[in-house]
Order: structure tokens, then C-alpha cells, then sequence
């Protein structure tokens, strides 16, 4: 492919946010100057990082209101500095009021842990799938339907990352100084476009506790 061919390939998107900047401020004239003093959203998005599944778009979200980290499957481990950095800065400097963790039905990040495809590197990362998946083997097992037991397992990932959120020291740190941080846990279906509350929500230890206690049990 030439040079040429490459910037060819790019010019719809120069075209498409040049007409999004013009419907923009056509709308609001004062936007971009308004945005670019400050970010000021509420919300941590951890999402999945399937194109089918933007943050902004699905819960209809404008810049500036929803602070974003997508990864492959959702998924928050201790160390991962990466999305310990992002949660710290939400928290610290954002100052948002609730971290949502959106999985989504069918997730192939997910998929791929539970029937053991190999992808390379990211065996690595799903491994902590693999995790969830047997530390809820019991419950699993009892759904034969591939597709729902596939389903089950995206909607524990999302349970099981709600609780890691909880216990770093970022975010209990925030609780001890009476900082307002509440994590939820979401699934987004993508046959319907419905975003669905797993009602685990967490706003301290004590649920926080609860919640992982549920889950060793179940
Ligand atoms: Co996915």
C-alpha cells in the first residue's frame, strides 16, 4: 500500500470530524471553549475494548462527561498499573462519584478464557478469566446452554472486577476520607443495545465485604 493510498483511507475521518466540529458548535457555539478549561465528569468508565461497545454513545454521554479505560474483557488486576493510574486520577484529581464497570454479553475476550483459545499474548491477560470462570466452576456448570453459560460467566467477571476495584488502596483510601465513591457493575447487550445494572453496587467496606463474601460462597 503507498503513502498516498494511506492518507486516501484517512481522509474520511479528517472529513467526518471536520463536519462534527461545524454540527458542534452550530449547536453550541461556546463548546470547545468551554471544554478545553476543564474535564469534569462523574463517571469512570471500565469497559471492554470491542468496538461495538463505546462508552459515550450507549449511555449518551458528550465529551468531557464520562472518564474512559477499556481494556480487553474489562478486567482490573492489582498490577496493572495502568488502570490503577486512570482509577487514581479519577478519584484523586477527577473527583468522580462512581466507577462503572460495563461488561457485555458475548465478549470473545471471555469466550476465548472459558473454551481455552489461544490468542497470544492476551492468554496472558485472559488467564485471569480463567480465574473467575473456576472459582465459579460449580455455578457454571450447571448451565449447559454454551451461549448462557457464556453470558453467566461475563456478567461474574463484572462482579468479580467490582470487587478488585473495591479493594485497592485508592479506593478505600477515598472511603476513609469520606470521599463519595460509588462502584457499580453493568452489562450491555449487544443484540438490544440494553444496558443492564447487575445491582452490586458498593459505596464502602462494609458492602464491599458482603459483596466479596457472596461471591466466595457462590
Ligand atoms: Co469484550
Amino acid at each position: 500500500m503507498t503513502t498516498d493510498k494511506k492518507k486516501l483511507d484517512l481522509e474520511r475521518l479528517f472529513e467526518q470530524n471536520r463536519s462534527w466540529i461545524k454540527k458542534v458548535t452550530h449547536e453550541d457555539p461556546d463548546y470547545f471553549s468551554r471544554l478545553v478549561d476543564q474535564q469534569n465528569p462523574e463517571y469512570l468508565w471500565i469497559g471492554c475494548s470491542d468496538s461495538r461497545v463505546p462508552a459515550n454513545q450507549i449511555v449518551g454521554l458528550k465529551p468531557g462527561e464520562v472518564f474512559v479505560h477499556r481494556n480487553i474483557a474489562n478486567i482490573v488486576v492489582h498490577t496493572d498499573f495502568n488502570a490503577l493510574s486512570v482509577i487514581q486520577f479519577a478519584i484523586d484529581r477527577l473527583k468522580v462519584k462512581h466507577i462503572i464497570v460495563v461488561g457485555h454479553y458475548g465478549c470473545s475476550g471471555i469466550d476465548a478464557a472459558m473454551n481455552n483459545v489461544r490468542i497470544g499474548i492476551a492468554d496472558n491477560w485472559i488467564r485471569h478469566i480463567k480465574d473467575v470462570h473456576d472459582k465459579h466452576y460449580h455455578e457454571l456448570c450447571t448451565i449447559h446452554d454454551q451461549e448462557k453459560r457464556l453470558d453467566r460467566l461475563c456478567e461474574l467477571n463484572v462482579l468479580e472486577q467490582v470487587v478488585n476495584i473495591g479493594q485497592t488502596n485508592i479506593v478505600q483510601d477515598a472511603w476513609a476520607n469520606g470521599q463519595d465513591v460509588a462502584i457499580h457493575g453493568c452489562i450491555y447487550s449487544l443484540c438490544d443495545g440494553v444496558l443492564r445494572d447487575l445491582d452490586s453496587t458498593i459505596t464502602n467496606m462494609d458492602e464491599l465485604n458482603q459483596r466479596n463474601q457472596r461471591l466466595l460462597a457462590s
